[in-house]
Protein backbone atom coordinates (compact mmCIF):
# COMPACT_ATOMS: atom_id res chain seq x y z
CA UNK A 1 0.00 0.00 0.00
CA UNK A 2 1.20 3.48 -0.63
CA UNK A 3 -0.03 7.11 -0.62
CA UNK A 4 0.84 9.32 -3.49
CA UNK A 5 2.40 13.02 -1.78
CA UNK A 6 0.64 15.82 -3.32
CA UNK A 7 1.50 17.78 -5.50
CA UNK A 8 5.49 17.30 -5.17
CA UNK A 9 5.52 13.66 -7.11
CA UNK A 10 3.68 12.72 -9.22
CA UNK A 11 3.52 9.18 -11.25
CA UNK A 12 2.06 5.87 -10.79
CA UNK A 13 3.61 3.79 -8.05
CA UNK A 14 5.01 0.24 -9.38
CA UNK A 15 2.49 -2.30 -10.89
CA UNK A 16 2.43 -4.79 -6.59
CA UNK A 17 2.21 -1.32 -5.15
CA UNK A 18 -1.66 -0.04 -4.56
CA UNK A 19 -2.04 3.55 -3.75
CA UNK A 20 -4.65 4.11 -1.30
CA UNK A 21 -7.42 6.79 -2.22
CA UNK A 22 -7.62 10.26 -1.40
CA UNK A 23 -5.28 12.92 -0.93
CA UNK A 24 -3.27 13.28 1.92
CA UNK A 25 -2.62 16.50 3.88
CA UNK A 26 0.23 18.52 2.47
CA UNK A 27 2.72 18.26 5.16
CA UNK A 28 6.32 17.40 6.04
CA UNK A 29 7.41 15.21 8.81
CA UNK A 30 10.14 17.81 9.44
CA UNK A 31 7.30 20.43 9.77
CA UNK A 32 5.29 18.30 12.32
CA UNK A 33 8.75 16.98 14.45
CA UNK A 34 9.65 20.57 14.80
CA UNK A 35 5.84 21.93 15.92
CA UNK A 36 6.12 19.16 18.61
CA UNK A 37 9.36 19.96 19.82
CA UNK A 38 8.68 23.81 20.44
CA UNK A 39 4.92 22.80 21.79
CA UNK A 40 2.79 24.13 18.98
CA UNK A 41 -0.58 23.23 18.23
CA UNK A 42 -0.58 20.21 15.67
CA UNK A 43 -4.56 20.30 15.39
CA UNK A 44 -4.04 21.02 11.80
CA UNK A 45 -1.14 19.16 10.95
CA UNK A 46 -2.20 15.42 12.53
CA UNK A 47 -5.22 13.12 12.39
CA UNK A 48 -6.26 13.63 16.01
CA UNK A 49 -5.54 9.83 16.96
CA UNK A 50 -1.99 9.99 16.33
CA UNK A 51 -1.48 13.55 18.13
CA UNK A 52 -3.53 11.62 21.23
CA UNK A 53 -0.77 8.57 20.66
CA UNK A 54 2.26 11.27 20.89
CA UNK A 55 0.96 12.66 23.45
CA UNK A 56 0.37 9.66 25.47
CA UNK A 57 3.49 8.54 25.17
CA UNK A 58 5.44 11.75 25.26
CA UNK A 59 6.90 11.42 21.83
CA UNK A 60 9.31 13.81 19.49
CA UNK A 61 10.49 16.45 22.12
CA UNK A 62 7.61 16.78 24.44
CA UNK A 63 9.35 15.37 27.50
CA UNK A 64 11.94 17.66 27.18
CA UNK A 65 9.27 20.18 26.85
CA UNK A 66 7.71 19.34 29.77
CA UNK A 67 11.00 18.83 31.41
CA UNK A 68 11.68 22.44 30.67
CA UNK A 69 8.11 23.84 31.48
CA UNK A 70 8.19 22.15 35.53
CA UNK A 71 11.94 23.23 35.74
CA UNK A 72 12.15 26.73 34.75
CA UNK A 73 10.54 29.89 35.62
CA UNK A 74 7.00 30.91 32.84
CA UNK A 75 9.28 33.67 31.57
CA UNK A 76 12.55 31.91 31.00
CA UNK A 77 10.48 28.91 29.82
CA UNK A 78 8.86 31.44 26.73
CA UNK A 79 12.01 32.71 26.10
CA UNK A 80 13.50 29.47 25.71
CA UNK A 81 10.57 27.97 23.07
CA UNK A 82 11.33 31.66 21.28
CA UNK A 83 15.10 30.87 21.13
CA UNK A 84 14.67 27.48 19.75
CA UNK A 85 12.36 28.19 17.12
CA UNK A 86 14.73 31.51 16.00
CA UNK A 87 17.73 29.38 15.86
CA UNK A 88 16.08 26.51 13.98
CA UNK A 89 14.82 28.87 11.47
CA UNK A 90 17.98 30.73 11.09
CA UNK A 91 19.99 27.50 10.78
CA UNK A 92 17.75 26.52 8.06
CA UNK A 93 18.69 30.03 6.64
CA UNK A 94 22.21 29.71 7.01
CA UNK A 95 22.85 25.90 6.37
CA UNK A 96 23.22 24.35 9.98
CA UNK A 97 21.17 21.86 11.25
CA UNK A 98 17.89 23.03 11.90
CA UNK A 99 17.12 19.92 14.53
CA UNK A 100 20.41 20.80 16.53
CA UNK A 101 19.90 24.06 16.72
CA UNK A 102 16.52 23.76 18.00
CA UNK A 103 17.72 21.15 20.30
CA UNK A 104 20.30 23.62 21.13
CA UNK A 105 17.98 26.27 21.98
CA UNK A 106 15.56 24.20 23.82
CA UNK A 107 18.30 23.34 26.62
CA UNK A 108 20.96 26.78 26.49
CA UNK A 109 19.37 28.23 29.40
CA UNK A 110 18.43 25.00 31.16
CA UNK A 111 20.91 25.52 34.23
CA UNK A 112 18.74 28.43 34.84
CA UNK A 113 17.08 26.25 36.70
CA UNK A 114 19.11 27.49 39.53
CA UNK A 115 19.61 31.20 41.54
CA UNK A 116 23.39 31.78 41.36
CA UNK A 117 24.24 30.42 44.77
CA UNK A 118 23.10 26.69 43.56
CA UNK A 119 24.90 27.78 39.78
CA UNK A 120 28.32 28.28 41.94
CA UNK A 121 27.62 25.20 44.14
CA UNK A 122 26.91 22.95 40.99
CA UNK A 123 29.84 24.05 39.15
CA UNK A 124 32.05 23.33 42.34
CA UNK A 125 30.19 19.64 42.65
CA UNK A 126 30.61 18.73 39.76
CA UNK A 127 34.76 20.23 38.93
CA UNK A 128 33.23 22.18 35.82
CA UNK A 129 35.77 23.61 33.80
CA UNK A 130 34.89 27.53 33.14
CA UNK A 131 37.52 29.70 31.93
CA UNK A 132 37.82 32.11 34.83
CA UNK A 133 36.15 29.98 37.51
CA UNK A 134 37.17 31.92 40.39
CA UNK A 135 36.64 34.88 38.95
CA UNK A 136 33.34 33.95 37.25
CA UNK A 137 32.14 32.72 40.58
CA UNK A 138 32.68 35.62 42.71
CA UNK A 139 31.60 38.73 40.48
CA UNK A 140 28.73 36.71 39.10
CA UNK A 141 27.71 32.99 39.07
CA UNK A 142 25.17 33.24 36.48
CA UNK A 143 27.93 33.57 33.85
CA UNK A 144 28.47 29.68 34.28
CA UNK A 145 25.00 29.21 33.59
CA UNK A 146 25.85 28.53 30.01
CA UNK A 147 28.54 26.03 31.41
CA UNK A 148 25.58 24.42 33.69
CA UNK A 149 23.10 24.11 30.96
CA UNK A 150 25.52 21.97 28.88
CA UNK A 151 26.07 19.84 31.71
CA UNK A 152 22.40 19.35 32.70
CA UNK A 153 21.57 18.65 28.73
CA UNK A 154 24.36 15.73 28.71
CA UNK A 155 23.33 14.19 31.74
CA UNK A 156 20.18 14.60 32.01
CA UNK A 157 18.48 15.27 28.36
CA UNK A 158 20.49 12.73 26.55
CA UNK A 159 22.48 15.38 24.24
CA UNK A 160 26.02 13.62 23.58
CA UNK A 161 26.73 15.78 19.96
CA UNK A 162 29.51 18.31 20.93
CA UNK A 163 28.54 20.60 18.56
CA UNK A 164 25.09 20.96 20.45
CA UNK A 165 26.93 20.91 24.09
CA UNK A 166 29.53 23.28 22.62
CA UNK A 167 27.06 25.80 21.69
CA UNK A 168 25.38 25.81 24.70
CA UNK A 169 28.36 26.28 26.48
CA UNK A 170 29.51 29.44 24.46
CA UNK A 171 25.84 31.29 24.53
CA UNK A 172 26.94 33.55 26.90
CA UNK A 173 30.26 34.48 27.32
CA UNK A 174 31.21 33.42 23.65
CA UNK A 175 35.37 32.45 22.57
CA UNK A 176 37.49 33.94 20.32
CA UNK A 177 36.09 31.23 17.30
CA UNK A 178 32.58 30.59 16.78
CA UNK A 179 31.08 27.50 14.76
CA UNK A 180 28.23 28.26 12.68
CA UNK A 181 25.76 26.84 15.54
CA UNK A 182 27.63 28.75 17.68
CA UNK A 183 26.61 31.86 16.27
CA UNK A 184 23.36 30.64 15.62
CA UNK A 185 22.69 30.27 18.75
CA UNK A 186 24.06 33.10 20.15
CA UNK A 187 22.12 35.33 17.92
CA UNK A 188 19.13 33.78 18.63
CA UNK A 189 19.92 34.39 22.06
CA UNK A 190 20.28 37.79 21.85
CA UNK A 191 17.38 38.92 20.09
CA UNK A 192 14.67 36.34 20.15
CA UNK A 193 11.14 37.22 19.83
CA UNK A 194 10.41 37.97 23.78
CA UNK A 195 13.55 40.43 24.09
CA UNK A 196 12.21 44.20 24.60
CA UNK A 197 14.65 45.91 23.70
CA UNK A 198 14.58 48.08 20.97
CA UNK A 199 16.97 46.63 18.64
CA UNK A 200 16.06 42.97 18.97
CA UNK A 201 13.92 43.27 16.10
CA UNK A 202 16.16 44.75 13.49
CA UNK A 203 18.87 42.68 14.59
CA UNK A 204 16.68 39.57 14.33
CA UNK A 205 15.68 40.66 10.46
CA UNK A 206 19.51 41.55 10.19
CA UNK A 207 20.16 37.83 11.40
CA UNK A 208 18.87 36.12 8.13
CA UNK A 209 20.94 38.45 5.81
CA UNK A 210 24.43 38.96 7.81
CA UNK A 211 24.64 36.50 10.24
CA UNK A 212 28.34 37.38 11.28
CA UNK A 213 26.99 41.74 11.59
CA UNK A 214 23.87 39.97 13.50
CA UNK A 215 26.44 38.82 15.74
CA UNK A 216 28.71 41.94 15.81
CA UNK A 217 25.79 43.79 17.48
CA UNK A 218 24.52 41.68 19.88
CA UNK A 219 28.25 41.25 20.99
CA UNK A 220 28.60 45.00 20.97
CA UNK A 221 25.55 45.03 23.06
CA UNK A 222 26.38 43.32 26.09
CA UNK A 223 29.10 44.92 26.13
CA UNK A 224 28.04 48.22 26.53
CA UNK A 225 25.09 46.66 28.69
CA UNK A 226 28.21 45.32 30.97
CA UNK A 227 30.39 48.58 30.95
CA UNK A 228 26.89 50.45 31.80
CA UNK A 229 26.72 48.37 35.16
CA UNK A 230 30.63 48.41 35.79
CA UNK A 231 30.50 44.95 35.72
CA UNK A 232 33.89 42.83 34.84
CA UNK A 233 34.42 42.08 31.33
CA UNK A 234 35.12 38.44 31.19
CA UNK A 235 38.18 37.50 28.76
CA UNK A 236 36.37 35.21 26.32
CA UNK A 237 33.79 37.97 25.45
CA UNK A 238 36.38 40.70 25.23
CA UNK A 239 38.31 37.85 22.77
CA UNK A 240 35.32 37.56 20.81
CA UNK A 241 34.64 41.20 20.11
CA UNK A 242 38.08 41.73 19.46
CA UNK A 243 37.64 38.59 16.45
CA UNK A 244 34.70 41.11 15.10
CA UNK A 245 36.04 44.55 15.60
CA UNK A 246 36.88 46.43 12.74
CA UNK A 247 35.21 44.29 9.79
FE1 LIG B 1 21.61 31.95 28.77
FE1 LIG C 1 18.79 32.65 26.94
Amino acid sequence: MVVRAPPRRRGRPPAHFRALPGSPRDVSSTEVRSALALGRDVSGLLAPAVARFIEKRRLYGLRTLERLREDLSPARFEHTVHVAALAESLARRHGASPDAARTAGLLHDAGRRYRPHEVARYVRARAISVPERAKVLASDPMLAHAYVSADLARREFGVEDPEILGAIRRHTLGDARLSLLDKVLYVADACSLDRSHSSAAATRALAYEDLDEALRRCVAEKLVHAVGRDAWLHPLTVRLWNSLAGR
